[in-house]
């Protein structure tokens, strides 16, 4: 297979690897943390894959020098790793675990110590359990909790911190975690999952007053997103089309972005939610995108509760996960997000992209990245004003529902001996980023 060759990017563009606490750092009943709704789903019978858990996931806990090396001798210019709620608030609420915050302190002076930047993630999905059992984010509180726990990571770390996330993806939470149950907490409430949607919209707005507050300097966000594809040019599958990314992409882009709401999505939303949004739409300086591929679907078929039916996007080569490759559908999204958000729109990063695939020897990994990031330049002539790119992932890791199986690393994890070993595309991202390409 021939090299692929790339257009270059800006010489201050951002090249960075993302992951997730409960997916990398194990480690779940060390240093008095509290438990989440993902160890409470992986003990659930069938609900992930082989009865699979996070419980030692890469170890990243205690490995976490290790991982700063590999990121070291990458080159990248940032990590964006998330930090695990109930280790900093076991109980979701109040006492704060020292030796939980402590974890990430020393995570964060290793990779300054490093040169590379930090980029926290407040919540990626591990909500603690006495939070979810008090409702979650079916209750309108959890955002007010939420606020406090982001007070508190923002109070201790923001001097070393210089990007923050409130939220990871708060539209897969709502569809895939109380929508149709396949991510904890496992609630199958189809459209009445929209509720969780403005809760965590809110909780994103309350949280980054309390960063700015707490001295954070630059704040965004990384939401889920991907053109949303009619399955024919008819006007019923435009229109399923259409409601379908309103509730995939716009329910979450709108009103952080313009403090508004799709109109299809208000009879959804909890009472009074307009009251809110002035809060939900607190400026940020950056817009997070986390693409991976488009959606098709097509007008309803009688008795289904929801405004489409999800079909699937055929014609393109496949990952091991089971998605299609398209990586012109970043380029059509971000197309989209222009058209739609104009000037509002701050300043870009694509906080995730990447794909599963087999082996060390990851050369579909390489046509993958390299494909996305073409699609992505020519998205910049366009006019996108995106200002860095982080892979997911830097390992390999616990991938929710579907287990271990499905490999995103750069760096292949061995889970007998957890031992790392870099893989082609971690050479590859190398000289990328060494403008060796
Ligand atoms: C997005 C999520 O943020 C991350 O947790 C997940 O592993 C990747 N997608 C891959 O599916």
């Amino acid at each position: 297979m021939s090299e692929p060759v790339l257009p270059s990017f800006p010489d201050d563009f951002l090249w960075g690897v993302s992951t997730s606490a409960y997916q990398v750092e194990g480690a779940v009943s060390e240093g008095g943390r509290g438990r989440s709704v993902w160890d409470t789903f992986c003990e659930t019978p069938d609900r992930v894959f082989s009865g699979q858990s996070g419980a030692v996931a890469c170890d990243h806990y205690h490995r976490y020098p290790e991982d700063i090396g590999l990121m070291r001798d990458l080159g990248v210019g940032a990590y964006r790793f998330s930090i695990a709620w109930p280790r900093v608030q076991p109980e979701g609420t109040g006492a704060v675990n020292a030796e939980g915050l402590g974890f990430y302190d020393r995570l964060v002076d290793a990779l300054c110590e490093a040169g590379i930047t930090p980029v926290a993630t407040v919540y990626h999905w591990d909500t603690p359990q006495p939070i979810e059992d008090a409702g979650g984010w079916l209750n309108r509180d959890t955002a007010k909790h939420f606020a406090e726990y982001a007070g508190i990571v923002g109070a201790k770390l923001a001097d070393r911190v210089p990007m923050w996330i409130p939220i990871n993806e708060p539209m897969v939470t709502t569809v895939y975690g109380y929508g149709i149950g396949q991510y904890a907490p496992g609630q199958f409430l189809l459209m009445d999952a929209i509720p969780t949607a403005h809760h965590q919209n809110l909780a994103h707005g309350l949280a980054v007053q309390a960063l700015r507050a707490a001295g954070a300097r630059q704040i965004g966000s990384a939401n889920n997103h991907g053109p949303v594809w009619p399955a024919t040019d008819g006007p019923a599958d435009r229109e399923a089309a259409d409601r379908a990314s309103d509730l995939i992409n716009w329910l979450f882009a709108d009103p952080v972005l313009a403090g508004t709401y799709p109109e299809s999505m208000h009879p959804w939303l909890p009472p009074g939610f307009a009251d809110d949004l002035p809060t939900i739409n607190t400026p940020m300086d950056f817009y997070g995108v986390n693409y991976y591929e488009p959606t098709q679907v097509s007008a309803p078929s009688e008795g289904n509760p929801l405004p489409f039916d999800l079909g699937e996007v055929e014609g393109y080569p496949m990952t091991t996960n089971g998605s299609p490759v398209v990586p012109d559908g970043l380029r059509q999204f971000l197309g989209q997000l222009r058209d739609r958000h104009g000037d509002r729109l701050p300043p870009l990063q694509i906080t995730e992209n990447g794909a599963s695939y087999d082996g060390v020897d990851d050369q579909e990994r390489i046509n993958f990245l390299a494909e996305h990031l073409r699609s992505l330049r020519l998205a910049m002539h366009e006019g996108a004003d995106v200002r860095g790119y982080f892979v997911w992932s830097l390992l390999d890791n616990f991938e929710w529902s579907k287990g271990y199986q499905p490999r995103f690393g750069l760096v292949d994890v061995d889970y007998d001996t957890l031992r790392r070993t870099p893989k082609a595309s971690f050479t590859w991202y190398r000289d990328l980023i060494r403008g060796e390409h």
